[in-house]
């Protein structure tokens, strides 16, 4: 199993590159932004009580966020992989994401942190607000909520991940076929 996370602040390019990282290497995509407004928008119990915090631009509870992860890699057991993209958001959920991979005898192979500061961040957000219909992407304030939150829960998990020999640092302004590429060549070093 190949198990990557695309990791960096809101507007980085996750996204964007997450879908052509699943294309090149045929791995599952778990955007668990995606996965909490799809339940958003089917107007599910664990639906509405995201949409709590997501319109405030805080994260939602850890076991919240863990419980959805660990049923979509059961319910994906026999993929090459995961991609994951906006997962792990904190320490803990890191800390379940090797519990969860353990018993696929798998592991976190690589981290690719996108590197992209922070007025270029507010300029991306506010322009995908005009077409995403994301609520989080309209408001300046909403995007800088979730900038204190991404600098005080999210960001120690690159010194977690270097710490344990797995972040790589990736440019991410610039064309998306350069950043693209960059990713790729840190991905075929832990690709066996
Ligand atoms: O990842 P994305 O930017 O799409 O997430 C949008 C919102 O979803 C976050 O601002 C947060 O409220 C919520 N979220 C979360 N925990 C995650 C992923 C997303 O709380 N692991
Ligand atoms: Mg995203």
């Amino acid at each position: 199993m190949l198990n990557l996370i695309i990791f960096g602040p809101p507007g980085a390019g996750k996204g964007t590159q997450s879908e052509k990282i699943i294309e090149r290497y045929n791995l599952a995509h778990i955007s668990t932004g995606d996965l909490l407004r799809a339940e958003r928008n089917a107007g599910t119990e664990l639906g509405n009580q995201a949409n709590e915090f997501i319109k405030k631009g805080e994260l939602v509870p850890d076991a919240v966020v863990i419980g959805m992860v660990r049923n979509f890699i059961s319910s994906h057991s026999s993929a090459a992989g995961f991609i994951f993209d906006g997962f792990p958001r904190t320490v803990a959920q890191a800390g379940a994401l090797d519990e969860m991979l353990h018993e696929f005898n798998a592991e976190v192979n690589v981290v690719l942190g996108l590197e992209v500061e922070e007025d270029e961040l507010v300029k991306r957000l506010l322009l995908r607000g005009q077409t995403s219909g994301r609520a989080d992407d309209q408001s300046e304030d909403t995007i800088r909520n979730r900038f204190r939150e991404y600098q005080s829960k999210t960001l120690p998990l690159s010194a977690h991940y270097t710490s344990q020999g797995k972040y790589r640092s990736v440019q991410g302004i610039g064309e998306l076929d350069v950043i693209f590429n960059a990713l790729c060549t840190e991905i075929d070093v832990v690709k066996k």
